[in-house]
């Protein structure tokens, strides 16, 4: 999905919640080069630098973000299993879109149930941060249904206003 509105494989993407760089792996099978990974489990940042795809790769807490990074640095953020129940809250989406670029992508593979569960209040968020979904699949694992959305930023959110405890 994503290659097909990103052809150019010098694109900057940001693998938030690589783990051990699954994603890494397959976007540079793909061509893609400059490739960013953060997590907050260093074991598995190990492994992830073990595979040699990332340019660079950071421990980091997606919801208490350190400032490692600048605003408008990436041209992607893909996110794969990492907003979902016990781990990442999707009010850290509203730090993390930060460092799209204007009319940047967010790619986000995530469970259905959660991100349609009210009380997580993902949607709301997405329609605060004026994320255009641009692209929309779905496959099953293990029974359950997977979201694959694409979205695009359609300009900078002011950065205030959110209730961030959900
Ligand atoms: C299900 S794994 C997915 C890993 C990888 N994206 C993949 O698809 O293989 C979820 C990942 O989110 C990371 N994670 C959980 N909470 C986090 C946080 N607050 N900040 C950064 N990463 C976090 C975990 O360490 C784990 O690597």
């Amino acid at each position: 999905m994503l290659y097909n509105v990103l052809p150019d494989k010098t694109a900057s993407i940001f693998d938030v919640g690589c783990g051990t760089g699954l994603i890494g792996e397959a976007l540079s099978k793909a061509g893609y080069s400059d490739i960013v990974g953060v997590d907050i489990s260093q074991n598995s940042l190990y492994v992830a630098n073990n595979k040699q795809v990332y340019k660079s790769l950071h421990k980091f807490d997606l919801e208490n973000p350190t400032p490692l990074f600048n605003n408008d640095m990436f041209d992607v953020i893909v996110s794969m299993g990492v907003f979902t129940y016990g781990h990442v809250k999707p009010s850290a989406l509203v730090n993390l879109v930060s460092y799209l670029k204007n009319s940047g992508f967010l790619l986000l593979v995530i469970r259905e149930d959660y991100f349609n569960d009210d009380t997580t209040s993902f949607h709301e968020v997405i329609k605060y941060l004026r994320l255009g979904l641009v692209r929309q699949e779905k496959f099953y694992l293990d029974g359950r249904e997977i979201l694959i959305l694409l979205y695009q930023m359609q300009g900078k959110m002011a950065q205030s206003g959110l209730n961030t405890s959900y």
